[in-house]
């Protein structure tokens, strides 16, 4: 697919089909997300991906502090992928002060751009995904053992879109843009 045509088709989809995600297919897109630009070089995102329907039910149940909205999508999404990040590398000197007065904010920020590039690979290779911020991440890092030294910045459901959302009103360049 031609690059602004993915980026601007790119949707969140809530729906799927039943058909399973490979393992090969998610590869794929993990390697590809894997060539987003971070801090220093510092490639800190990690994705957790679930494919055993019990542990996503689980997730869905437990962990979406009663949404329904974001609880149905992922009892009804065939994958799940935690994105995680490796804390206190992004943002930081060798020393352990941070290099910016930004602080490790940087390790959202790279976790935003890695889960952009992750989205526009899945969209690339026909599936849907939508990010989600509202989940308990505390909860979700028990049910799947995260380790210590990362911590969970989004869940995002994957599978083959059921339907064609609607883009939602988008700004225009002018809207959000200014010369100096
Ligand atoms: C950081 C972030 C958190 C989000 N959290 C949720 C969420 O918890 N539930 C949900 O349904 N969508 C969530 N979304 C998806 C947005 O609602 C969606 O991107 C927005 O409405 C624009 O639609 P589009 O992605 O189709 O362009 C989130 C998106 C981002 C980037």
């Amino acid at each position: 697919m031609e690059l602004i045509e993915c980026i601007k088709t790119r949707r969140s989809v809530r729906k799927f089909t039943d058909k399973p995600v490979s393992k090969e297919i998610m590869t794929e897109i993990i390697s590809a997300a894997a060539f987003a630009p971070s801090w220093k070089n510092s490639q800190t995102a990690r994705w957790n991906v679930i494919m055993d329907k019990a542990v996503i039910e689980k997730i869905a149940m437990e962990a979406t502090f009663g949404l329904e909205h974001n609880r149905d999508i992922i009892l009804g999404c065939p994958c799940l992928v935690v994105q995680s990040l490796v804390t206190k590398r992004c943002g930081y000197e060798r020393d352990g002060s941070f290099t910016t007065s930004k602080g490790d904010s940087w390790e959202m920020y790279d976790s935003g751009i890695a889960a952009q590039t992750f989205s526009l690979a899945a969209h690339n290779a026909g599936l849907g995904s939508v990010i989600m911020g509202i989940i308990d991440d505390k909860k979700i890092a028990e049910i799947i053992d995260l380790p210590d030294t990362e911590r969970i910045t989004a869940a995002i459901a994957v599978g083959y879109p059921d339907g064609e959302p609607q883009c939602p009103p988008k700004k225009t360049a002018e809207d959000i843009s200014r010369y100096i």
